[in-house]
């Protein structure tokens, strides 16, 4: 079997990590359902690739929201990099750049916007919008200043979902250092994220309202049903992105992979479609791709990357994936990450969207 480091990453990051912090990156809500569920969705999906194509170039470039990227493979938000790495955001950021791929930094960041906007990465802000809406403005006002590329709204987190801590352990906002966290922060917050009186009545209307405060294009993160996506974009959404969070908001909830599809149907054309949760090879990626996604987001692993080996390991985990998109890629018949949608068969009906 060919050796792939990003089989290896989640053991060396348990041994780097503090057990807590290894927990906290690992967990889904109650029963781990949803999480469990993230990669088995992406494996059971076929594909019905094309052939007599001309595949000796294979380009990879993807243009998400104006700017471009080299791959359409991005890395999720994140909090606790800090915790893996002594520069966190800005070494994950380094590495972003030079893989030519967009982070998206965490609200909860431990490292300012001014220091991973001097990494010359595409970054963009997620963003949890506060009860009081004013109280998230400073933080928008200086991600737009500091040159962040989009603002990612978390639609799906009114409150954090219950996970349950390490038996026996300590919890995280018990071992967690005050510099892993918060570096953007207008006013100082406890620790604990859960602490922080996020909004519950997110409406259509705040995707506007994000837009006019920074003037950046906004992403909605955690949606999964088609009519929402519809909605998003009707809203004025630039991007809906398919996501459950990690498995770590409502446990039980549908595997992204089921979702991407019958939400690409919903937008059309009208708005970028993203996904993330279980994606764990190029081949995923191009599945995702294959059903409807314009890109696709990381987590866990590059978290486990940077734990392992710091910016060279977030930098060797992405070209792992983009190595694997390539031959994947080559392989389906493709030469571009456009020329994927569509190649999917469900058991039964090889090239059902074939022309
Ligand atoms: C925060 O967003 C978390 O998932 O822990």
């Amino acid at each position: 079997m060919t050796h792939r480091w990003l089989d290896e990453v989640e053991a060396l990051a348990r041994e780097a990590l503090p057990s807590a912090v290894f927990r906290y990156v690992a967990e889904g809500a109650r029963d781990e359902i949803s999480l469990g569920e993230a990669t088995p969705a992406w494996d059971a999906v076929r594909l019905a690739p094309r052939v007599l194509r001309d595949v000796r170039t294979i380009d990879t470039g993807t243009t998400l929201m104006g700017t471009d990227y080299a791959v359409p493979i991005g890395i999720a938000p994140m909090t606790l990099q800090r915790a893996a790495d002594p520069g966190g955001e800005v070494t994950m950021a380094v590495a972003a750049e030079r893989a030519g791929v967009p982070m998206v930094l965490s609200s909860n960041a431990g490292s300012t916007f001014a220091e991973v906007a001097a990494t010359g990465a595409h970054w963009w802000l997620q963003v949890y919008v506060a009860a009081e809406r004013r109280e998230t403005v400073p933080m928008l006002e200086a991600a737009a200043a500091a040159g962040a590329k989009a603002v990612v709204l978390t639609a799906d987190t009114p409150v954090l979902g219950t996970r349950y801590p390490m038996a026996g352990g300590p919890g995280i906002w018990e071992v967690a250092d005050a510099g892993w966290i918060g570096a953007n922060a207008a006013t100082p917050t406890g620790l604990d994220p859960a602490d922080r009186g996020k909004a519950m009545d997110l409406g259509p209307a705040d995707i506007g309202w994000l837009a006019d405060t920074t003037g950046l294009p906004v992403v909605v993160k955690g949606v999964l049903r088609p009519d929402d996506a519809h909605q998003c974009v009707a809203a004025g959404a630039a991007a809906v992105w398919v996501s459950n969070h990690g498995g770590r908001q409502l446990d039980q909830v549908v595997a992204t992979a089921q979702c991407v599809e019958a939400v690409r149907s919903a937008v059309g054309e009208s708005a970028e479609v993203y996904v993330d949760g279980g994606i764990r090879s190029g081949l995923h990626a191009l599945i995702a791709l294959a059903l409807g996604a314009d890109a696709v987001f990381v987590g866990r692993p590059l978290f486990h990357a940077l734990a392992a080996d710091g910016g060279a390991g977030v930098h060797r985990a992405l070209e792992e994936y983009s190595r694997e998109l390539v031959e994947a890629l080559r392989l389906a018949g493709c030469a571009r990450p456009q020329d994927a949608r569509g190649i999917v068969a469900p058991a039964g009906e090889p090239g059902r969207d074939q022309p």
